[in-house]
């Protein structure tokens, strides 16, 4: 850009400024930007999050049976009718595990470029593109948006065992064995915001495990309050909820639990009312600027990448079941589904 563009280009931009204010320009884009989370690690975190692509290098597809079907998931395999079929390691679990350098550990994003993949529902059809910039009435505000983060590996949580049983420890011993249960390949978890003809959000859905809940955002003290849980099949963990999720600037701050990554407000030991007892551990650790890199993708107008139709499971199916299989107490659980649901957190009126 030539100086003389450049100062153009500024008095331009000031001008608009000017005229519309320093928000009431915003697009659909700049506020998914401006309201990305930043995301906390835990300390210690050993499985750090990553970009899809890599993970696909190192996995095949598989059937229902775990029969290769195909050495690598592209755009044409999506196209298949891929539900039971899975996203498996070339390599065993344990080798991987056991190269510090795996794609399992994934990669401080801090140092390395991980992208976060932002869904964006646009409510108001009859508005027009999200490039169709300022938008004084604020008619293109109805939208929501799903940021969505990869984790290669899921740790699971310590239980104890005996003669094969997950048991209660009594006294905080236990009588058995430790054993990590629910390990997985492939984790994506994710937080969502809806607005609602402003350029701040109305509410925001913090997704933990297989739960989560709603938070209200209060514009005079600019951070979110607690409003109700999610209301989802059947249960077994219903966490405690802080009541306040703080805000850093716009972005909310939400803390990744260490091992399995369930989104919190708070650092500290989280509970779940669960038998046996488990909690999961939140922290200052590495401060993730998700704002920097994210992939934003409006459903029904952007094309998406091949990876978002594929229907399987995106991990390892299980392995080393305790008492029955179907339960699914297994030392190595299924990998998850992908990030194009059929459940909503948002949906539009
Ligand atoms: C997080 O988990 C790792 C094991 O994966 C452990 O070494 C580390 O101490 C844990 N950090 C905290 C804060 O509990
Ligand atoms: C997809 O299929 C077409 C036609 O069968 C083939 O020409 C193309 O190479 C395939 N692309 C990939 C990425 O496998
Ligand atoms: C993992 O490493 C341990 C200790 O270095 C070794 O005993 C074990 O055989 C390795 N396992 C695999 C699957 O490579
Ligand atoms: C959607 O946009 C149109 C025109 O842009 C407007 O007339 C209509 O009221 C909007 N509807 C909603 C639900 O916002």
């Amino acid at each position: 850009m030539s100086i003389f563009k450049q100062v153009l280009y500024f008095s331009v931009c000031l001008n608009l400024l000017v005229f519309f204010g320093p928000s009431s320009g915003s697009t659909v884009d700049d506020l998914v930007r401006q309201w990305a989370p930043l995301v906390r690690l835990s300390r210690g975190e050993k499985f750090l999050p990553s970009n899809v692509e890599t993970f696909l290098n190192n996995v095949y597809v598989a059937d229902d049976k775990g029969k290769p079907v195909f050495p690598k998931l592209d755009r044409n395999v999506s196209q298949f009718r891929t539900k039971d079929w899975s996203l498996v390691t070339f390599d065993s679990i344990e080798k991987l595990l056991n190269k510090t350098d795996s794609f399992l550990y994934g990669k401080n994003p801090t140092e390395n470029s991980v992208s976060i993949y932002a869904l964006v529902t646009q409510c108001n059809t009859s508005a027009k593109t999200p490039e169709n910039d300022v938008e004084e009435n604020g008619e293109n505000l109805y939208f929501h948006v799903s940021y969505w983060i990869f984790y290669p590996y899921n740790e699971g949580k310590k239980v104890c065992v005996i003669g094969g049983v997950p048991t209660l420890q009594v006294f905080n011993t236990c009588l058995g064995s430790l054993k990590t249960l629910g390990n997985h390949v492939g984790d994506w978890e994710h937080m969502s915001l809806s607005f609602v003809g402003k350029n701040v959000p109305q509410s925001l859905y913090l997704a933990v495990h297989d739960t989560g809940a709603y938070y209200t955002y209060n514009e005079q003290n600019r951070y979110f309050q607690f409003d109700h849980p999610a209301k989802r099949k059947a249960v077994a963990q219903i966490p405690k909820f802080p009541p306040i999720l703080y805000n850093q600037g716009d972005h909310p701050v939400i803390f990744s639990a260490n091992g399995s990554h369930g989104m919190w407000a708070i650092p500290g030991e989280n509970q779940f009312n669960k038998v046996p007892k488990l909690s999961d551990t939140t922290g200052y650790g590495v401060p993730w600027k998700t704002w920097n890199n994210v992939k934003i993708y409006h459903l029904g107008l952007d094309p998406l990448p091949y990876w978002m139709s594929f229907r399987g499971k995106w991990g390892n199916p299980k392995t080393n079941c305790l008492l029955f299989k179907k339960l699914g107490i297994c030392e190595y659980s299924d990998g998850p589904e992908g990030i194009i649901r059929q459940t909503q957190d948002f949906y539009c009126l």
